[in-house]
């Protein structure tokens, strides 16, 4: 790496500002958006167990994975795996997770669009008044399947990421997470307290809460699963890229921890809204699919005094966290243009975000914008594709690849600088080199005969 380029990778001010944007990379749409839809469509609490089984015993092992072989090596995604195993195909997994992060941001980018429409609507009064289930749905599907609605809204969103990303690392991301994380949190627990005081909350809370196992089975370990990698970042070198921008002393197993910890904790907190508030005011179905949080959400808002206010703030934190996420998305592949190809960060910012744009309208159009693409559902074969599959792919192979082939011992080292006791470590390689690794290939074996059938 040379002289301009150190300056264009940029570092982290400080601990906490490293905190924060890897939070804010995690907490986005896949807690508030994406986990109540998996949730309400694979079995309900037994997902949930499982999932925090996920984040516990793998989710957690591969991010601390991840963010030690960034920091050691002070690369991005791809390189950290070519300064460790030059000239062998491992890089390939870096490679492999940029193409992953850049589709998955291709159709985030529409939700994250949808968030910024629904910002819109509250703000010019759309909800107002009483809101029906019947009526809900109504605004959301006219307003998904208006196409050019659709299509303004996923160019505002590359828009802003572009041009933040543009801006480097310090001064974009740092400066957005600080503030406005901490508000999210304080919004949604009020709106939690909220949804379980609801007459009819009770009903909820237990299809949440309250594991039918009859429902356990391999679709809901494969999401759950999936869900884990999508909401916690991991799989495809995001991680790696931020371990990179991180000072050495620094403890990274806490960090890991925190992340991980404060990330379930908005999924978990945002099933808490959805669900009583679904089951207390009827019309709508668990299993509605990408379009449950739009639906459910006008209707707690309608129940609160001033609630259109909530809603305004809501959707505009949902945005701004939406955001923080798709900036770690596009980071991945910026980062490697400017350390591989010595692009300066504004081309490849701007470059790499008008190709994602035009990536993104088949999905933008698949929610009833345009006929060919809704009937394919080419936006959920997108997810299930690049979240569940190829994030589990991205987990596996960073496993072996820290566990087996780079060696341990420098790993365990690595983290030491920064956490000298490190505690848990026995722990930490057995899961590592064993456990991930089995649990992840017999998912990977099913999943054929799991979306087939
Ligand atoms: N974790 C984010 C969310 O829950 C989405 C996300 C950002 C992501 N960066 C990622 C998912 C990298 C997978 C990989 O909204």
């Amino acid at each position: 790496m040379n002289g301009q380029n150190l300056s264009q990778r940029g570092r982290w001010g400080s601990k906490i500002a490293f905190i924060f944007a890897a939070t804010g990379s995690a907490i986005g749409l896949g807690n508030i958006w994406r986990f109540p839809m998996v949730v309400g469509k694979y079995g309900g609490a037994v997902f949930v167990l499982v999932y925090i089984i996920a984040v516990a015993l793998v989710g957690f092992t591969v991010m601390l994975a991840e963010l030690t072989l960034g920091r050691y090596t002070q690369q991005n995604a791809v390189g950290a795996f070519e300064k460790i195993k030059p000239k062998t195909p491992w890089k390939i997994i870096g490679f492999v997770g940029m193409l992953t992060s850049f589709c998955i941001f291709s159709y985030y980018s529409v939700i994250a669009g949808w968030a910024a429409g629904y910002f819109a609507k509250t703000v010019s009064g759309t909800f107002k008044g009483t809101v029906t289930s019947q009526l809900s749905e109504k605004i959301f599907t006219d307003f998904t399947s208006d196409s050019v609605q659709a299509i303004v809204c996923l160019f505002i969103v590359v828009g802003i990421t572009t041009f933040i990303i543009s801006r480097g690392v310090k001064d974009g991301i740092e400066r957005w997470t600080k503030v406005l994380m901490p508000l999210l949190l304080i919004l949604i627990i009020f709106l939690a307290v909220k949804a379980l005081t609801l007459s009819g909350a009770r009903e909820g809370i237990s299809f949440y809460l309250k594991p039918d196992f009859s429902k356990l089975n391999g679709t809901v370990i494969l999401y759950a699963f999936g869900q884990a990698f999508f909401s916690l970042s991991i799989g495809m070198g995001i991680m790696i890229t931020y371990g990179s921008y991180m000072p050495k002393s620094v403890n990274l197993v806490s960090s890991a921890g925190w992340v991980s910890f404060s990330d379930s904790l908005i999924a978990f907190l945002a099933g808490i809204i959805i669900f009583p508030t679904l089951f207390a005011l009827p019309g709508i179905e668990p299993t509605a699919g990408p379009g449950l949080v739009f639906k459910v959400f006008p209707l707690i808002f309608s129940q609160i005094p001033g609630g259109n206010y909530f809603g305004i703030l809501f959707f505009m934190l949902l945005l701004v966290a939406a955001i923080t996420s798709t900036i770690s998305l596009l980071e991945v592949s910026v980062s490697y243009f400017i350390d591989a190809r010595n692009w300066s960060r504004k081309k490849a910012a701007y470059l790499l975000g008008i190709i994602a744009f035009f990536l993104g309208i088949p999905s933008a159009l698949s929610a009833g914008g345009m006929k060919f693409f809704t009937d394919i559902d080419f936006m959920g074969k997108f997810d299930v594709i690049f979240a569940n599959i190829m994030l589990a792919v991205g987990a596996l192979f960073i496993c072996i690849f820290v566990g087996w082939v780079w060696g341990i011992k420098t790993a365990v080292k690595e983290i030491h600088s920064g956490n000298p006791r490190f505690n848990i470590r026995p722990l930490w390689i057995f899961s590592l080199k064993i456990l991930s690794p089995i649990v992840i290939i017999i998912i990977l074996i099913f999943i054929k005969k799991i979306i087939s059938g």
